[in-house]
């Protein structure tokens, strides 16, 4: 099928997912474009649609916001999968909230009709040295947050980059394809556990 992967980065480690998800879907025979949200291209005639984002700030990059309030209409006529490269992959409860982890991903479910169908947190890389002045004093703020102090570190590991690939191929296959303006209705019904056991099933028989 057709895909779009559409990202944003600042120092470069979404890129390279993004890349590695290109060559993991090309591998299984699908033809992909790659665009960086800064060239603000359409997503249009595409059969999915995958934003790839790094959070910053406790949130997604404000560029990948800007490029969905930009062109929602149009996204909602795609399945939509993402990925978000972050360092608080397990996240907490802070002050009685909910802060990282997957709430992170909230503002890019709240932003559509029709939802992204599927996605998840890779983990992210971080190196003090490479990072602006202003940069590194927030991110030894953050650090201070979780207790920690800032140092070079990568949570970056190419098998979870296999395994978003490969679950969103399979959710798009039961139930993502329809996460689309006019077709969420014919998957209305679907039942998780019953796709599961049928897939024990069939390995087992
Ligand atoms: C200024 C700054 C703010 C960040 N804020 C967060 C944050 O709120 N939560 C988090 O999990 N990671 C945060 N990170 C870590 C980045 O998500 C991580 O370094 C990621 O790999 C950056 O991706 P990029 O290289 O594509 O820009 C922050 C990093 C920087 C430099």
């Amino acid at each position: 099928m057709k895909v779009l992967i559409v990202y944003t980065t600042r120092y470069g480690t979404t890129e390279r997912v993004a890349k590695s998800v290109k060559k993991l879907l090309e591998e299984k025979g699908h033809t992909v474009d790659v665009n960086r949200v800064e060239e603000n291209l359409s997503s249009a005639g595409y059969e999915l649609v995958i934003l790839g984002a790094p959070v910053y700030r406790d949130g997604p990059h404000w560029d990948m916001m800007e490029w969905i309030g930009e062109h929602r209409e149009e996204l909602e006529d795609v399945p939509k999968a993402f990925f978000l490269v972050a360092m608080h992959l397990a996240g907490s409860v802070f002050m009685g909230k909910l802060h990282g982890g997957i709430a992170y991903a909230k503002p890019l479910i709240d932003a559509f009709e029709v939802p992204p169908f599927y996605g998840t947190l890779i983990g992210g890389e971080i190196d003090p040295e490479k990072l602006s002045d202003e940069d590194r004093k927030k991110m030894r703020r953050f650090y201070a947050v979780l207790g920690e102090r800032l140092e070079k570190k990568s949570l970056f590991k190419e098998k979870d980059v296999k395994a978003f690939v490969r679950r969103t191929l399979l959710y798009y296959d039961w139930f993502g394809k329809h996460f689309k303006r006019g077709e969420l209705d014919m998957v209305k019904d679907f039942d998780f556990m019953e796709k599961v056991k049928e897939v024990e099933g069939n390995a087992q028989g």
